[in-house]
């Protein structure tokens, strides 16, 4: 009896990279989807995309990285990180924002891939301490974030909107 071999090809490993300028659009739509989970935020696409051309222009500093997460030519999922001097510290600390996975990737360890790589760079930048802000109904988001070492603390986050312009704000972030 002839033995047939069938072929089955896996299905494309996701890679982890920097952000491109050619990418904004694709990161926009993670924002807009993040957004729309963590509503004391308000979808607004030409600020996300402003915010992210400043985050890349940082990352040029190494103040910064805006990463992507890519399977075949589609970006699946991203995450942010920028530094703050922290005098509790006396060293930087990392803040991570704007970690999303594309709804249908889910659970497939991209989100973890995102996070391995920036506590790669956090290591790298010589940051100390990693936090972020996580919406409190955002059970499968808190449950990742325990899952990796994170916890709870005393600190709550307030806010104001300021008056005052950034004056980056003013330059062209090209
Ligand atoms: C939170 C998020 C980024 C996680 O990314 P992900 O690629 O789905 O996560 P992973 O596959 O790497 O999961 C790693 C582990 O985290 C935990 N976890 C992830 N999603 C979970 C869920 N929905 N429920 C419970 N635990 C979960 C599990 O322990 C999981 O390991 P397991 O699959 O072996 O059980 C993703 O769910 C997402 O994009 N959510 C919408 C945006 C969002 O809420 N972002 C966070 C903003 S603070």
């Amino acid at each position: 009896m002839n033995e047939r071999k069938f072929l089955v090809s896996a299905p494309p490993k996701p890679s982890i990279r920097p952000a491109r300028i050619s990418d904004l659009a694709d990161l926009v739509d993670l924002l807009c989807q993040l957004f729309t989970i963590e509503t004391d935020f308000i979808i607004d696409p030409s600020r996300h995309a402003r915010g992210l051309r400043l985050l890349m222009r940082h990352a040029r500093r190494g103040t910064a990285a805006v990463l992507v997460a890519q399977v075949g030519e589609d970006v699946v999922g991203m995450v942010t990180v920028q530094t703050v001097i922290s005098t509790a510290e006396g060293a930087r600390s990392g803040w991570i924002e704007d970690l999303v996975v594309r709804d249908g990737w889910r659970r497939s360890g991209i989100g973890s891939l995102l996070m391995d790589e920036v506590e790669h760079w956090a290591r790298d930048a010589g940051v100390t301490r990693l936090q972020l802000l996580a919406d409190n109904r955002n059970k499968p988001a808190l449950d990742f974030y325990n899952r990796r070492g994170f916890s709870r603390n005393h600190m709550v986050f307030l806010r104001r909107a300021s008056e005052h312009k950034d004056p980056d704000c003013d330059r062209s972030v090209d």
